[in-house]
């Protein structure tokens, strides 16, 4: 074989090809625990935000002591033994793709676009002096180019918004990507829920919310541009708060006091 030969040089090339993807390959999966991690911090941390009780001086972990996770049943709105189902481990996304332990949604009640439903859902609970004075929801749906995952925080009432937090999505910057607007966040703060015969009237409007209409109580401005976001969000805010999603849930701490 020549000196400088094209199948020497094939062979370099393949084994520096097969090194850097055994580099890249290892570096993926040895980083994959440190980015899960990751991900359940940025939770916690949005977690705190949408409850109002961040506190960039604390560390997180000391912070979460003040809120108590704990599993619903969706289809009873009754709580899940620990033993049963831990809320440490549990993995809501993964449950939602698992058909052991998710349901397939019917079309026509499909509002979040989301086509399956996990069973079992985390929820988070701030009380104070034994009371609940907050309950944090995970919510998601459908936007326009992807599913909007975030959180929903009601007062101790469980029909009036506490607060609005989305930590992952790939709506357009600008104009979908408004939902990570604190100002456009901070028109939720104190709208609510439900209307006088218990249907989910929470809504965004196209444009500007008129104060004075009849419905103020229940609207916050759309999102300029992106009305198919804008959309997405009703719906996902109605199908969440509705029967299938977490109203049993509150039905039933409401009949309990609370
Ligand atoms: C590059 C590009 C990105 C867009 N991103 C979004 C988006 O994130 N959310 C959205 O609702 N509409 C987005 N739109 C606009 C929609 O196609 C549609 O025109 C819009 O939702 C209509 O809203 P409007 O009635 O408020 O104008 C995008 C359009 C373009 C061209």
């Amino acid at each position: 074989m020549a000196h400088e030969s094209v199948s020497k040089t094939f062979i370099v090339a393949i084994a520096l090809a097969a090194t850097c993807s055994l580099l890249v390959a290892g570096a993926a999966i040895g980083l994959r625990p440190r980015q899960e991690a990751n991900k359940v911090l940025d939770r916690k941390i949005n977690i705190l935000i949408v409850a109002d009780l961040y506190d960039t001086k604390a560390s997180v972990e000391e912070s979460f002591k003040q809120i108590e996770t704990r599993i619903v049943d969706l289809a009873t709105g009754e709580y899940v033994a620990k033993d049963q189902l831990d809320p440490e481990t549990f993995d809501q996304r993964a449950a939602a793709r698992d058909p052991e332990l998710s349901v397939k949604i019917p079309p026509e009640k499909d509002y979040a676009g989301i086509g399956r439903r996990e069973k079992y859902s985390l929820v988070y609970l701030v009380k104070k002096n034994g009371k609940l004075d907050q309950v944090i929801l995970p919510i998601d749906g459908k936007g326009l180019w992807s599913t909007l995952y975030g959180f929903l925080a009601l007062s101790d009432d469980l029909k009036t918004i506490r607060g609005i937090t989305f930590y992952e999505h790939s709506e357009t910057p600008g104009l979908g990507g408004e939902v990570d607007n604190s100002k456009w966040q901070a028109q939720w703060v104190g709208k609510k829920i439900y209307g006088k015969e218990g249907s989910v009237q929470f809504h965004l409007v196209k444009g500007v919310a008129d104060k004075s209409s009849p419905e103020a109580e229940y609207q916050v401005d759309g999102l300029s541009g992106a009305t198919l976001t804008a959309n997405g969000v009703t719906d996902l805010i109605k199908y969440w708060m509705g029967n299938d999603g977490f109203k049993k849930l509150l039905e039933r701490l409401q009949a309990e006091g609370a």
